[in-house]
Order: C-alpha cells, then sequence, then structure tokens
C-alpha cells in the first residue's frame, strides 16, 4: 500500500513538473491531474453559476422526469450486490463521502459529467458508480443519470436489478430518444442500463453521435450529474472514445490488484483526454478506521 503509494506520487510528482499547471489560472484544463483535496475546496469560493445551482431546491417533479417508469428497489438485491447507499447506514459513509467531494469539485468547475474508470478489469468501478447514483437519491435536489458505457459487460442493470426492455445502445446510436430507455429510481436518478453485451462497441461509440446524445440527455432531464460507468481503460480502446465526452474522470484501483504501472499508466493516458479528479484505493483491508474505501491526496 505504501510502496504503491509512493511510487504513485513520484511518477505523478515527474508528470506535474512537465505540465507545471498554474494553480491561479482557475479551473483546471483538461490534461491535468486535480486531487480530491478537501481543504482546498473549502477555501476556494464557488463560481456564481455553481452558487447559484447549490441554491436550487426542486420542490416537484418536472413531467420529463414524471413521465419515466419508476424503478422499485430491492434492498436485499442492492445490499448483495454491495450498493450500500440506499439507505443512510455505516457502510454508506465512505460513498457519501467521496460523492460529496467529487460533487463539490465538480460544481467548483462547472464539470457535469464524470466518467469512473480504473486500469484492469474488476477494480470495482460499477460497484462505486452505482454506490455514488443510488447515493445521490438522498440528495433530491440534484438532478442524476448513470449511464452504462460498458458495452462489452454491462453490469449496472444487474447490480441494480433492472431488466431494461430496449437496449441502450439504441439510445446512442440515435434510434430512440432516452425517454423511451431510461428508468427512474426515486425522483431524481436516471439509469440507463443494457441487457446484452455489444459485440463491436466501436462502432457505437465511434459513430459520431455520442456527443449530441448526451447533450439530449442533459438537456431532457436537466442533469447536474452525468455518471458514467466505464470499461477498463488498459483493455480496449471503448474507454478513450467516450472520456473525451466527459468533464472529469475518478480512477478506481483495487488493493492486492492494480499494479503501480497500469495505474500510472492509466493516470496519464486518462489525464490526456479529461480532468482526473482523483484515484479510489477500493477494497484495501489494511487501513486503521472502519472505511474499506480510500482516495490520494496530494
Ligand atoms: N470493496 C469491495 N470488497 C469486496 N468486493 C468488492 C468490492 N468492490 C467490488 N467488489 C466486487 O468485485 C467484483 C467486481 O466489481 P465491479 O463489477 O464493480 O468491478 P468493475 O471494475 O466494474 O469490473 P469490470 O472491469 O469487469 O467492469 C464484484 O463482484 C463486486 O461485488
Ligand atoms: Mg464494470
Amino acid at each position: 500500500m505504501d510502496k504503491l503509494q509512493k511510487a504513485l506520487e513520484k511518477a505523478r510528482h515527474e508528470r506535474k513538473a512537465r505540465i507545471s499547471p498554474d494553480p491561479a489560472a482557475g479551473p483546471a484544463p483538461q490534461g491535468t491531474t486535480t486531487t480530491l483535496d478537501p481543504t482546498a475546496l473549502a477555501a476556494e469560493p464557488l463560481d456564481e453559476k455553481a452558487r447559484v445551482r447549490t441554491r436550487v431546491i426542486r420542490p416537484t417533479m418536472s413531467p420529463a422526469w414524471e413521465a419515466l417508469p419508476g424503478l422499485m428497489p430491492d434492498p436485499n438485491h442492492f445490499l448483495q450486490n454491495r450498493i450500500m447507499t440506499l439507505q443512510p447506514r455505516p457502510e454508506a459513509t465512505p460513498f457519501d463521502i467521496l460523492r460529496t467531494k467529487v460533487f463539490l469539485m465538480m460544481q467548483q468547475n462547472n464539470w457535469t459529467r464524470l466518467a469512473i474508470i480504473s486500469p484492469d478489469k474488476g477494480c470495482g468501478k460499477s460497484t462505486l458508480a452505482c454506490n455514488l447514483a443510488v447515493g445521490f437519491t438522498r440528495q433530491p435536489e440534484v438532478n442524476v443519470a448513470l449511464l452504462d458505457m460498458d458495452l462489452r459487460q454491462p453490469s449496472v442493470g444487474k447490480m441494480l436489478g433492472h431488466t431494461p426492455k430496449e437496449e441502450f445502445k439504441e439510445v446512442l446510436i440515435g434510434n430512440m430518444p432516452p425517454e423511451q430507455q431510461v428508468v427512474r429510481l426515486a425522483g431524481n436518478l436516471a439509469i440507463a442500463a443494457s441487457k446484452h453485451s455489444v459485440q463491436d462497441p466501436s462502432q457505437v461509440l465511434l459513430s459520431g453521435n455520442i456527443e449530441q446524445v448526451f447533450d439530449d440527455i442533459q438537456t431532457h432531464f436537466a442533469l447536474d450529474v452525468m455518471l458514467l460507468d466505464l470499461p477498463p481503460m488498459l483493455a480496449t480502446d471503448d474507454a478513450r472514445a467516450v472520456l473525451k465526452h466527459v468533464d472529469c474522470a475518478l480512477i478506481v484501483s483495487r488493493a492486492d490488484h492494480t499494479r503501480v504501472g497500469q495505474l500510472d499508466t492509466c493516470e496519464r493516458e486518462v489525464a490526456e483526454h479529461t480532468n482526473v479528479v482523483g484515484i479510489t484505493l477500493n477494497d484495501c483491508r489494511h487501513m486503521d478506521g472502519e472505511s474499506s474505501y480510500d482516495y490520494s491526496n496530494d
């Protein structure tokens, strides 16, 4: 754990020295790495747009949200799939803290699209994406969508106990409006999931339609946050095709699983496309305290 942390910091330091970002230059431009530093978040004032947005309370659902079919959550199914954030409970706390920190950072920079990504398979991306998304249902003033962008091995639907009638691919290629495919959890979480895997996702992801579809979804549901569950960065080109359409990314690594070199390569490649908000260390059982989740700070 220490070794991984030190090696990562060294690589990051070397890269930073090459990029030399100017902290006085305002929101981080694409291609630089930002880390989750809670004290920095508290110290810097939110810009006016973000301030206005935090004051908005939505007492009633808009027609666009009301028209969506509701998903009835099965608490046992959620817990079996490690989705802990439906209710406030001790196991939800690390996800809630992470959600709040990432959301504040997004507001501060006027970012709305967050990709969840990892270097290799099985780090816990989908579990984390679902926990963040479901956690937002306890923050009803924030409109959120969770999109399963892992078209080869979609798992969001399975984790949340939702079998979509239509495939999300149809929305992505422009054959279907989003409101015909997505479902709603509570009053503020829209879920776009897939039932079957897509054999050649590059046809869908490089179709040139993605940016327009994301814009349509964002506008239709007046989204504050769009969460995208991505495939592993280093396995295929699929993640790269999506990353250029997001504002920022959170990298998930897994203790005793992710190698330092993989993490460094992943961070560097993600930073070429978008802003890195931080790195989580999932499934870490070597820490003091109750949390099995952590994130790195400079
Ligand atoms: N902190 C954790 N402790 C124990 N098991 C976990 C933890 N986080 C995730 N898992 C389990 O690890 C497996 C992989 O998790 P998940 O599917 O979220 O990873 P992923 O990064 O999305 O994988 P893929 O790259 O295949 O999409 C799942 O069975 C999940 O329940
Ligand atoms: Mg996954």
